[in-house]
């Protein structure tokens, strides 16, 4: 199974840039081209969060066409950036959305079970996962304890050293997460957006990642002292492979580079390898 993890879209209003000098919109259009390229095709793209800047209804429109050109299931989550209500609107007829209440689902994908969580504390940047919502988590992991598990929330449950994203970081229901998972040994990944960079850490006996941004990447600046900052560089997503119950990751970059070019090896160079496998070593 081929699961593709975009995040941080920040589509605007037709015409408008973020922050005046990101054009979200043609990024997020090229992601979705990047995906459509590959082959094989994913089984399911998840979104983990800010798919708007604004959280206005034709931002989720413009979302809601460009990740309708995708050919698989599409699974979206809410980032600080998107509203809850104009979210739930633009993507209900999916079916997968809750009526009502926090952005929570539970979703069987092939082998695989995908759990997403609302951390959006609205009109903030902060993360909070709610007793609600940790409930959900609970019992959705228990519904499913003998299938390889995604949970997926936009705000990252660990400290990553940039200080200003830190200080945005998942402030309420960390710890409570920690323990929960950490009682389900079927979670493989633990996704997430936020910070715009790739980032991974253990949690809770399990492997965090953050996405970076198809759009633009918040500035490797290490200082404590770090200004809040973005940079334009390539940006990318990460394809998560599903094998043999375990999953293995790649990080992807959105634009074409030149290539591919051959090594041209001679076979020597790969018989041996054929060799050691076959002989289990
Ligand atoms: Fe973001």
């Amino acid at each position: 199974m081929l699961i593709a993890q975009i995040s941080d879209l920040h589509i605007c209003q037709k015409g408008d840039l973020a922050y005046g000098v990101s054009e979200t919109n043609l990024f997020a259009e090229r992601a979705i081209h990047a995906l459509m390229r590959l082959n094989p095709v994913p089984d399911c793209v998840v979104v983990t969060g800010d798919l708007a800047e604004n959280g206005y209804d034709e931002e989720y429109a413009i979302a809601s066409e460009l990740l309708g050109r995708l050919s698989c299931p599409v699974y979206v989550i809410p980032g600080n950036h998107d509203r809850r209500e104009p979210l739930r609107r633009a993507f209900e007829s999916r079916g997968y959305l809750p009526p009502m209440g926090p952005l929570n689902y539970s979703i069987s994908c092939g082998e695989l079970q995908l759990i997403a969580l609302d951390s959006l504390e609205e009109g903030t940047g902060i993360g909070v996962l709610t007793d609600e919502t940790l409930d959900f988590l609970s019992s959705a992991l228990s519904e499913a304890k003998d299938r390889a598990t995604l949970v997926m929330l936009h705000h990252p449950p660990f400290v990553t050293g940039i200080g200003h994203m830190d200080v945005v970081r998942l402030v309420d229901g960390a710890q409570r997460l920690e323990s929960i998972i950490s009682a389900h040994p079927q979670v493989q990944r633990v996704l997430c957006g936020h910070v715009h960079r790739s980032i991974q850490q253990i949690f809770a006996g399990t492997l965090c990642q953050v996405a970076p941004s198809v759009a633009h990447q918040v500035t490797l600046d290490l200082r404590p002292e770090a200004p809040s900052c973005f940079m334009l560089e390539p940006p990318g997503y990460l394809l998560h492979i599903l094998q043999g119950g375990k999953i293995v990751t790649h990080t992807a970059q959105v634009d074409r580079a030149a290539g591919p070019f051959s090594f041209n090896l001679p076979e020597t160079y790969t018989s041996r390898a054929v060799v050691h496998r076959s002989s289990g070593s």
